[in-house]
């Protein structure tokens, strides 16, 4: 297994996890602020982010289930089984909403469709975040697990 796969399957995952990040406090400020072009324009520039966003988490996926093949043990187990929440979150809720908040926030919409979408989206992202930040923190007493042991 080359020895920089570690490397690179914390930075996919680190990055997947700041872009969900990021996107997440994005939507939240600029709801507070309430200006509508900033939120139409925040929901095109997170919908574009998506391009990143899966490839990202799908690379996170297989290069961490590669390092996993060889390790046996609950952190790993708890790492696959949060990745197929963040899998399924992503792709019945973050996506889709993602995608059908632009020409809504676009048409300059405030309604109760619009906010009951967003509250989806907002929910889905945070669920994602947490269960991401476990995997980083479960990756890290992992990495740790395999230096100590060398
Ligand atoms: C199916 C999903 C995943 C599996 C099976 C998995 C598995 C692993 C394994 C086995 C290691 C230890 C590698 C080694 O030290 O040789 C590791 C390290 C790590 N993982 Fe994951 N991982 C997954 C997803 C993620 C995600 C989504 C993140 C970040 C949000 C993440 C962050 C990390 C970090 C930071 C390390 C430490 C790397 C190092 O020591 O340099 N992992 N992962």
């Amino acid at each position: 297994m080359p020895t920089f796969l570690p490397k690179l399957h914390a930075l996919f995952g680190a990055t997947g996890l700041l872009i969900v990040l990021a996107n997440w406090s994005a939507t939240v400020i600029t709801l507070i602020i309430g200006d509508k072009y900033v939120i139409a324009m925040t929901k095109l520039t997170i919908a574009w982010g998506l391009l990143a966003l899966i490839p990202m988490l799908i690379l996170a996926g297989f290069s961490g289930n590669r390092l996993g093949q060889r390790m046996r043990g609950p952190l790993i187990a708890a790492k696959q089984k949060r990745m197929k929440i963040i899998a399924f979150n992503g792709l019945v809720f973050l996506v889709p909403s993602a995608l059908i908040l632009v020409p809504l926030a676009m048409q300059g919409q405030g309604g109760a469709v619009y906010y009951l979408i967003q509250s989806v989206e907002l929910l889905a992202g945070a669920t994602n975040i947490t269960l991401l930040g476990l995997n980083m923190r479960d990756g890290i007493r992992l990495g740790r697990r395999r230096i100590s042991a060398a």
